[in-house]
């Protein structure tokens, strides 16, 4: 069984001081589960201090971005380089940085080689638009994605590789009243699309050992249903992950259905 991974991204919200309390407050109720990994992206600014404070039985630390050089004049960046041994994981791809900041499919596999080359793993984002699903291109556009970021990558690379599919539309946009859930069906399709270009580009094995995770306005009360969709490895929580009660529910969410399923503590 591959193990269930929950990741908190929590984007460009927490100072210094409010993300050590939120870990502090996580370590204090989150336990050690023998098979569910869960991770903090803060920002970049804290991975450091919150590295030292880090219980690492239970959490592992992902970097939210980097860039794809390794050291050199780039004014403002950091390099996969300089996060080696910090991170466990890197978020590439999301669409925050693809659509806010236009990051390109080839800079996203440039990102991927670089984590992969500074021994970081992946979490690819993928996910349509709302005008890409509409217009019925979201296999494509799921296609593009995968096979691009994929494209400088070896198949011994991509063992360990987590794909993160996040539809841009259903993702939320900082009003907490307003979420958008995608439907456990449409995350299913995604899936089998995800694992199909896979198989294209390196077999079934190999899509067969890659994680797949679900993104999308997760929150305590809809994160089982995604959690049992055939194929879904885990979640990927923005804004339900900087709230404590919220992304401890996500774990519970999952620690419950392992369980379940005869899971040992
Ligand atoms: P929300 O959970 O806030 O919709 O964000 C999802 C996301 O972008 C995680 O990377």
């Amino acid at each position: 069984m591959r193990k269930l991974l929950i990741v908190g991204n929590w984007k460009m919200h927490l100072n210094t001081m409010q993300a050590s309390i939120l870990l502090h407050r996580l370590q204090e109720r989150i336990r050690i589960y023998r098979d569910i990994e869960v991770v903090i992206a803060p920002s970049m600014l804290v991975l450091q201090p919150l590295s030292v404070q880090l219980d690492r039985r239970k959490f592992r630390l992902a970097a939210q971005n980097a860039y794809y050089k390794d050291d050199g004049p780039f004014t403002g960046e950091v390099s996969f380089t300089m996060l080696r041994e910090l991170v466990h994981y890197a978020i590439i791809g999301h669409s925050e940085r693809r659509h806010v900041f236009g990051e390109t499919l080839p800079e996203v596999a440039l990102k991927m080689e670089a984590a992969v080359r500074n021994g970081i793993i992946p979490i690819l984002c993928v996910g349509e638009t709302k005008t890409e699903r509409l217009a019925g291109h979201t296999r494509r556009v799921l296609h593009d994605q995968v096979t691009t970021a994929l494209k400088g990558l070896t198949g011994e690379d991509i063992e360990n590789l987590v794909i993160a599919y996040e539809p841009v539309w259903a993702l939320s946009d900082g009003d907490p009243t307003h979420h958008v859930h995608t439907k456990p069906d449409d995350v299913a399709a995604a899936e089998k699309v995800i694992r199909h270009n896979i198989t294209e580009l390196y077999g079934k094995k190999a899509a067969e050992n890659v994680r797949v995770l679900y993104g999308g306005s997760v929150t305590p009360d809809v994160a089982r249903g995604y959690l049992d969709v055939p194929g879904i490895d885990g979640l990927l929580a923005g804004g339900a992950s900087v709230n404590y009660a919220q992304f401890s529910g996500i774990v519970d969410a999952a620690y419950k259905m392992r369980r379940e399923l005869g899971a040992e503590d």
